[in-house]
């Protein structure tokens, strides 16, 4: 198969919201932290009838139905999440239902599972599924979901919820260029979710920042070598239309691509003018270990990147500035920004992918756009995922009523024999919702 890649996708978020800057009220922290400090806008979040199952059965049921894919020509569905609602049952075979009722149970592929990484762990089965010998002509379908939420405090804000699907198959608009990856993966205690009683992760804040910063540096360094191994020349920023990162919080996205530019700096790379080298010059001789610490640093090198921050990274903040952070579906959801903002003009594009799940698994790879033919091309996927009306049409919830939600949530992890409110009217038609955990655990779904 040639052209291998992301065909069509679809994303679905919850339309119940809190704003950042009624949060900093109601939290009392200082006005601007969450906003400027972290740089978010808003929050989705689950209430009690959604959760990553519903959330990604409305998602998959979406795109077969705006992209007219019949059910039987799906050969691999590979689910990335991060959310246990069970320690052996797979997400994937819930999402099975939609494709028993076509006939359709000859699918392989189950769920992938480290922090924000899985949803890549399943877009390179897939992706990798396709290119092998044993593709049987069918497409890949990949699914990140995941519901991200935090004991109260400082992480809370950061929270987020959605589930992104993605079809795979040969003739993209979205070409992997699968040569150029470089990852970097070590142990590390982070951000990990070793209380199995409960849904809320434990994290060390700044370790996981550092840890961040660190796997940017060594991917964007393997990424590189391996370029100038394959094209023969240096790779530079210059040589991407756009950089995408996973996005926690919008803050560390600034962070990190200006320590790509960093990075340009130190390699003597073509994309840094003569004015940044100036700037730089008194950080050249930094040790690697304090460069993460230096003030200084941290704030020049964001200076020099400003104007190329907004043109290759900017255009693709919106939707993880509107809805959070959505571990494996944050990457896409960034991707997905890029689609809405600019499906007219990417086609030749190089673009840049950072995925981080902490413990820790990183890696940066590349894809090349092309229009692509109707229903898969760039300006069909922009008009199916509909990013403007959906987060126009949202609920915002006043902050008491979210930690309510929480709290009533914290009670149901884990819980059995309960009937949701089976309340739908916050939610559009089309979409699944819980109504009900029976005395065995079992969870039972309906569709608005
Ligand atoms: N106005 C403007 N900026 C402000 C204000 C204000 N009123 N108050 C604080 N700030 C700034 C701070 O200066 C800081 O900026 P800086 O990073 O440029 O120094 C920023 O807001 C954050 O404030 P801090 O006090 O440093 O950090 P905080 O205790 O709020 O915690 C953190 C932030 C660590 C990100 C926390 O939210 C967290 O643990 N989140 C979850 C972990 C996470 O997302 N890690 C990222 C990678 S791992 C993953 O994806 C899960």
């Amino acid at each position: 198969a040639k052209n291998v890649g992301i065909l069509a996708m679809e994303i679905y978020f919850p339309a119940t919201c809190v704003q950042q800057e009624a949060l900093e009220v109601h939290d009392g922290v200082s006005k601007g932290k969450y906003t400027i400090g972290l740089g978010q806008d808003c929050m989705a979040f689950c209430t009690e009838v959604e959760d990553i199952i519903s959330m990604s059965l409305t998602a998959v049921t979406s795109l077969l139905e705006k992209y007219q894919i019949d059910p039987k020509q799906i050969g691999r569905l590979e689910v990335g999440s991060e959310t246990v609602l069970d320690k052996s049952k797979s997400i994937k075979t819930f999402l099975m239902q939609i494709f028993e009722e076509h006939g359709n149970t000859d699918i392989e592929g189950v769920d992938s599972t480290n922090a924000c990484y899985g949803g890549t762990a399943a877009l390179f089965n897939c992706v990798n599924w396709v290119e092998s010998r044993s593709w049987d002509g069918r497409y890949g379908l990949v699914v990140c979901t995941d519901s991200a939420v935090y004991a109260e405090g400082p992480a809370r804000p950061t929270g987020g919820a959605a589930a992104i699907v993605m079809l795979v198959g040969p003739d993209a608009p979205i070409v992997f260029e699968s040569k150029l990856r470089g990852s970097h993966m070590v142990h590390a205690y982070d951000f990990y979710k070793p209380n199995l009683a409960s849904e809320y992760p434990v994290v060390d804040g700044k370790l996981s920042q550092t840890c961040y910063l660190m796997a940017v540096d060594t991917c964007y360094k393997h990424f590189c070598s391996k370029y100038e191994k394959f094209e023969g020349k240096q790779f530079s920023i210059n040589d991407a239309n756009y950089v995408v990162f996973h996005s926690p919080y919008n803050k560390l996205v600034q962070k990190s691509f200006a320590r790509l530019m960093y990075n340009d700096f130190l390699r003597n790379a073509s994309s840094i003018s003569e004015d940044a080298k100036e700037k730089l010059a008194p950080f050249s001789d930094l040790c690697i270990d304090d460069s993460y610490q230096s003030r200084d640093l941290e704030k020049v090198s964001q200076q020099v990147a400003k104007t190329l921050y907004d043109e290759k990274v900017q255009p693709t903040t919106l939707i993880p500035k509107q809805i959070g952070n959505t571990y494996t579906a944050s990457l896409y959801s960034a991707f997905a920004s890029l689609v809405h903002n600019k499906h007219s003009t990417l086609a030749g594009s190089r673009v840049i992918m950072f995925s981080y799940g902490s413990g820790l698994t990183a890696t940066m790879f590349s894809l090349k756009l092309n229009e692509g033919q109707n229903p898969f091309s760039l300006s069909n996927v922009a008009a199916v995922m509909n990013v403007g009306i959906k987060l126009k049409s949202r609920h915002e919830f006043p902050p008491e009523k979210f930690v309510e939600t929480m709290k009533l949530m914290e009670h149901r992890y884990g819980a059995k024999d309960f009937v949701t409110s089976k309340d739908t009217s916050l939610l559009a038609p089309g979409t699944y919702y819980l109504t009900e955990v029976d005395f065995m655990y079992r969870r039972f779904y309906s569709k608005k």
